[in-house]
């Protein structure tokens, strides 16, 4: 007998196993692992039997009411269950527990009121959008030991709370991503996350919430997204998000907020947009500065003097709108007053048109700060930008020294800092090794002799584009030395060939010629 024809009868055997195993009218595919799709064909009970080494189970698009054990499964291989579409309103805690090695759990369009089950141990990831839960109750997640995932979208979740507060704090959850994105949530509590300590990612948009309570991020401190966007939040009190050293992304547009909120981390994402902003004022501009994006449209401005500095600034981000996928709406603000200009988009509007109509305007001490220092990127090359600035005589005490923070923008990750030591008259730096054609956010700090921070002043640099003439010179170069060498390789033949000293002459004659023209274009190189 062939190989071959064994090969084909092992198949026809494995294959016709795995289909005598498999549900009428289901189909099993595969030999190693086997997926089970029963999908689609009004099936009021789940599948009485399961082939053996299943690892992924499809019954989504039935009429299943409730989740029978049975005997003759093989459960020990599934993975992945997709149980969508169906009609459950409990899940039986017997069933779930005969799959042990379960690690994902789709009941996405049941209608599931509670969740009162206990999870097998492998559960990673739980799937639970449009049910009808009106209730997440916080400490029974502490129970699910290795779910890091949980969606329950499109819900009718009204109360975040922890049942037990003390019992919790003893064991965290490995939680990480918590979806309650359009459910009727109406407010976050001080316990709404208690013992969630691993979250990173928050999605609350599309709910009711009013209020959200100053110690509710107390323990999230790995948070890196939150997305409260399309809330009735009217305010949301100074530090209640400031210890969220690794929060990246913050939506708080489509709310009711008048003012942004006060001690906000440094952001790479921070939507205020289609909110009741109708002033900024310029001693918030720290809390403004610092965040890479910031998107502020939609919002009832008053283009007055007093928010001529927020255009000003808006004006020195406006290249930012070609690197991001914004609407134009979100990113430019449009005045809702004075009338002169009302209705008018900033992209349009001048700087020196937001004017006080009584010129009662004080120049205010910031401003006076901000000529203090001269800080500018006097050369920008492909790799490299040099800085240069000085301070007017008096904000330098004898002990300050600078700071250089520099990242490419969007990327705070790849942040670096210089320390520059405090000294007399003009100072210059060249940050060094940059990604050519990459927008740059550098700040100057001035730091006081506790380290603490007397002054930040921020550039946005773009890198050059290195591409055209460079390229084409070291294509030059590397073309003449290669048929350089080749030629002299040649000789160095012929002259070993025939042992002739007179060639041996001519070569090095060649070479000293060939040294002498490669320093004068290192040379060259330099000077550009
Ligand atoms: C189950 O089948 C449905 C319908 O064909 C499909 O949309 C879904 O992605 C499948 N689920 C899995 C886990 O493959
Ligand atoms: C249920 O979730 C799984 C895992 O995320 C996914 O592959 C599947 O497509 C989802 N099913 C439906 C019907 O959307
Ligand atoms: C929210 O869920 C409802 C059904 O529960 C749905 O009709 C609606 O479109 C959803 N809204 C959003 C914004 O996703």
């Amino acid at each position: 007998m062939s190989l071959l024809t064994i090969c084909l009868l092992q198949l026809a055997v494995s294959l016709s196993f795995a289909v005598a195993d498999c549900p009428k009218l289901c189909s099993c595919i595969g030999t190693e692992t086997i997926v089970l799709t029963c999908t689609g064909l009004g099936l009021d009970s789940w599948p009485s039997t399961i082939p053996q080494h299943t690892s992924t189970v499809n019954v989504s698009h039935n009429e299943i009411g409730f989740l029978d054990t049975a005997e003759n499964v093989h459960t020990t291989s599934v993975e992945s269950i997709d149980i969508s579409y169906n009609l459950l309103e409990k899940i039986n805690g017997q069933w779930i527990l005969q799959y042990p090695f379960l690690k994902s759990l789709n009941i996405t369009r049941n209608k599931i009121k509670k969740l009162d089950f206990a999870l097998s141990s492998n559960i990673q990831k739980l799937i639970l959008n449009f049910n009808s839960m009106e209730l997440l109750d916080v400490k029974h997640l502490m129970s699910f030991r290795k779910l890091k995932e949980l969606h329950l979208e499109g819900n009718t979740i009204r109360l975040l709370k922890s049942s037990d507060v003390n019992s919790v704090s003893e064991t965290n959850s490995p939680l990480e991503t918590l979806s309650l994105r359009n459910n009727s949530v109406s407010a976050i509590n001080g316990d709404s996350f208690s013992g969630l300590t691993n979250l990173k990612h928050i999605y609350l948009a599309h709910n009711k919430i009013r209020s959200v309570s100053k110690d509710a991020f107390q323990v999230t401190t790995k948070l890196e997204v939150l997305d409260l966007s399309y809330n009735e939040i009217s305010a949301i009190a100074d530090g209640t998000l400031q210890k969220l050293d690794h929060l990246q992304f913050l939506s708080l547009s489509n709310n009711r907020l008048v003012k942004i909120p006060g001690k906000l981390p440094a952001l790479q994402w921070l939507d205020v947009s289609y909110n009741r902003l109708a002033k900024i004022s310029e001693s918030c501009g720290s809390n403004i500065y610092q965040h890479d994006v910031l998107l502020l449209g939609g919002n009832p401005f008053i283009c007055d003097c007093h928010l001529q500095w927020l255009k000003d600034f808006l004006e020195t981000r406006k290249y930012l709108q070609k690197y991001m996928n914004v609407e134009h709406s979100k990113f430019f603000p449009t005045c809702s007053g004075p009338s002169k200009i009302a209705n008018k988009g900033w992209d349009i509007l001048q700087s020196d048109e937001f004017i006080c109509e009584k010129s009662n305007f004080e120049t205010a001490d910031s401003a006076k700060e901000e000529d203090a220092v001269n800080f500018i990127a006097s050369h920008i090359g492909d790799s490299y930008i040099k800085l240069e600035w000085d301070f007017q005589e008096g904000l330098l005490s004898k002990k300050s020294s600078c700071r250089i923070n520099y990242h490419p923008f969007g990327r705070r990750n790849l942040l670096k800092s210089k320390v520059i030591e405090n000294r007399a008259g003009k100072y210059m730096n060249t940050l060094q090794d940059l990604i050519e054609g990459t927008p740059y956010v550098v700040c100057l700090q001035v730091l006081n002799e506790n380290g603490g921070q007397d002054y930040e002043k921020c550039l946005e640099i773009v890198t050059k584009d290195s591409e055209s003439e460079n390229s084409k010179e070291t294509w030059v170069i590397t073309d003449y030395l290669f048929w350089s060498c080749l030629f002299i390789c040649i000789i160095c033949l012929l002259s070993y060939v025939f042992d002739n000293t007179l060639y041996v002459l001519v070569v090095n004659k060649l070479f000293e010629k060939m040294r002498e023209n490669s320093v004068e274009k290192n040379h060259n190189k330099k000077c550009d």
